[in-house]
C-alpha cells in the first residue's frame, strides 16, 4: 500500500493538533531535561534545582490539562489499552501501522511513564535536597543517610527516564517515516494534515501566555540573588531549618571557645567529656552534676550518629567504632577536608588556630557548616 499515493486522492486539510500549552509544556520539559544533566555537578546546584522545580510543576499542569484541555490531550483520548498497543506494534513490524492523529497507543505508553517517572524524580529530588542539603520545603524531613538513599533512587529513576525518553524518540522516528510526516515539526507548529475530517484544538494562547509569565517571573526571582550578592550576605547560603539547639549548653560550652555542636562528635565521645569535665583539656569546668547531666543529655540526643548533617554521618564514618576521640579536629573526616590548608593559615591572626571553626564557616555557631558557607578571610590565601 502507498500512503502516499492514497493521501493524493483526497482533500487533506490542515488540523490543530497540539494546542500552545501542550507544545510550550513538551519542549520546556525537554530543556529541564536536558538542563538537569547538564548541571549534576554540586556547583549548579541552583539551577538543577531550578529545572527541577519546573519540571514538577510542568507535568503538575500536565496532569490537570490531561482532565481539562482540548481533544488529543485530554487522557481519555489517548488509549492505555495493551492490546491496542500490540497491534500497533504489529502494524509497525508489518510497516503499515494504522495512523493516529493524537498519541497513537505505545506513544500513549511512553507519555504515562515519562509522566509518572517525571514526578517521581521530582520527589526523589526533594527529599534528596530536605535530607541531604537541608534545605527545600521538605528540609529536614529525612536526615541526612536517609536523604542519600533518596539521592540514589533519583538518580536511578533520572536513567530510567533516559532510557523511556530514547525510546519514545526512536518511536517518534518511526512512526515519522512509516507515514511520511515530520512529528517534530507537528510538535513545534501544532499542525497535522489530516483527510479524515478531524476537528483543531483551540489554540489556548492565553494559558500559554500565562505558562510563560509564570515560568519567567519564577526564573528571575529564583536568580536574582546573583545580582545581589556580596560577601556578607551571600546568595545561597544556608537557608535550611535550624538545627537542636539548647541554652544552657551555648553558655557553659561557649565560654573559652565556639560551642562546637553536638552533631560533630559521637555519642561516646561526649559521655566521656562530661565525664573528664574537671580536666577538659587541661581546663577544670567546674559544673555542677545536674548540669552536666543535662548538658551530656542535649550532646547525646544530637550527636553525629544521628546524621543530622553530611558533617555529622560523615565524621561518624570516619572513625573507629572502638575508638573514643575528644577532637572534632582529630576525627579522619575532619582531617581530610582540611589537610590541604597550610601551618601558615591555621597561624594567620584572622584564623587563629584549627578550633577557631567560625574564622572560616560562616555557620559554624549554627553547626550546619554547609558548603556555601565556607568563606577563608579577606587576605588569607587558601593553599
Ligand atoms: C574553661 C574553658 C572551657 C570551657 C568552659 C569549655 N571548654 Fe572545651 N576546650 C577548652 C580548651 C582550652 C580546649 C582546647 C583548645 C585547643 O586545643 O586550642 C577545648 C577543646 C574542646 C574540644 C575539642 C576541639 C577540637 O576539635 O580540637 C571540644 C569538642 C570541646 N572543647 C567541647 C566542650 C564542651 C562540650 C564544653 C561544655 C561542656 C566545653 N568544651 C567547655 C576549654 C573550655
Ligand atoms: C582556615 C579556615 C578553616 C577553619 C578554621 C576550619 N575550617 Fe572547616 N573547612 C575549611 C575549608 C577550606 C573547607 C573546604 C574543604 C573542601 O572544599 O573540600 C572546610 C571544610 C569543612 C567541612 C566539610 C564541609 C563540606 O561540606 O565540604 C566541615 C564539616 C568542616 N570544615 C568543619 C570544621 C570545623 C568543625 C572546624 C573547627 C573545629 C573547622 N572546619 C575549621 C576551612 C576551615
Amino acid at each position: 500500500m502507498n500512503l502516499q499515493q492514497e493521501n493524493n486522492n483526497k482533500q487533506e486539510t490542515r488540523v490543530r493538533v497540539w494546542d500552545i500549552p501542550i507544545r510550550l509544556f513538551h519542549w520546556i520539559l525537554v530543556s529541564c531535561f536536558i538542563i538537569a544533566w547538564l548541571t549534576l555537578d554540586n556547583r549548579y546546584l541552583d539551577i538543577h534545582i531550578f529545572v527541577g522545580y519546573l519540571m514538577g510543576g510542568l507535568i503538575l499542569f500536565r496532569i490537570l490539562w490531561g482532565f481539562i484541555g482540548g481533544p488529543y490531550v485530554r487522557f481519555r483520548d489517548f488509549s492505555f489499552n495493551w492490546s491496542e498497543v500490540k497491534d500497533y506494534l504489529k502494524g509497525v513490524l508489518n510497516k503499515c501501522p494504522p495512523r493516529f492523529l493524537g498519541h497513537n497507543p505505545a506513544g500513549s505508553w511512553a507519555i504515562y511513564l515519562l509522566l509518572g517517572l517525571g514526578l517521581s524524580i521530582t520527589v526523589t529530588g526533594l527529599l534528596a535536597f530536605g535530607g541531604e542539603e537541608r534545605q527545600g520545603p521538605l528540609a529536614g524531613l529525612l536526615n541526612y543517610p536517609q536523604g542519600r538513599l533518596a539521592h540514589e533512587l533519583h538518580e536511578w529513576l533520572a536513567w530510567l527516564m533516559l532510557g523511556i525518553v530514547i525510546i519514545h524518540l526512536i518511536g517518534v522516528l518511526v512512526e515519522s517515516l512509516l507515514h511520511r510526516e515530520n512529528l517534530v515539526a507537528a510538535m513545534l507548529t501544532g499542525f497535522k494534515l489530516s483527510d479524515a475530517g478531524e476537528i483543531s484544538t483551540a489554540s489556548h494562547w492565553k494559558i500559554g501566555v500565562i505558562m510563560l509569565v509564570i515560568i519567567i517571573t519564577a526564573g528571575l526571582s529564583w536568580f536574582q540573588g546573583h545580582l545581589t550578592e556580596t560577601p556578607e550576605q551571600l546568595y545561597q547560603p544556608f537557608h535550611g531549618p535550624a538545627l537542636p539547639d539548647n541554652s544552657l549548653w551555648r553558655e557553659e560550652c561557649g565560654a573559652c571557645h565556639m560551642a562546637f555542636h553536638p552533631s560533630l562528635l559521637p555519642a561516646r565521645s561526649w559521655k566521656s567529656m562530661m565525664e573528664q569535665q574537671a580536666s577538659h583539656f587541661e581546663e577544670d569546668l567546674y559544673l555542677e552534676q545536674d548540669t552536666v547531666k543535662k548538658i551530656e543529655a542535649f550532646l547525646i540526643e544530637n550527636a553525629a550518629e544521628q546524621g543530622l548533617t553530611e558533617a555529622a554521618w560523615k565524621i561518624n564514618r570516619s572513625i573507629a567504632k572502638t575508638e573514643i576521640l575528644l577532637r572534632i579536629t582529630e576525627t579522619g573526616y575532619w582531617i581530610k577536608k582540611h589537610q590541604e590548608i597550610s601551618d601558615a593559615v591555621w597561624e594567620h591572626p584572622k584564623v587563629n588556630g584549627k578550633v577557631n571553626c567560625a574564622a572560616c564557616h560562616m555557620d559554624a555557631e549554627a553547626g550546619t557548616f554547609e558548603d556555601a558557607a565556607m568563606h577563608l578571610p579577606d587576605d588569607v590565601e587558601h593553599k
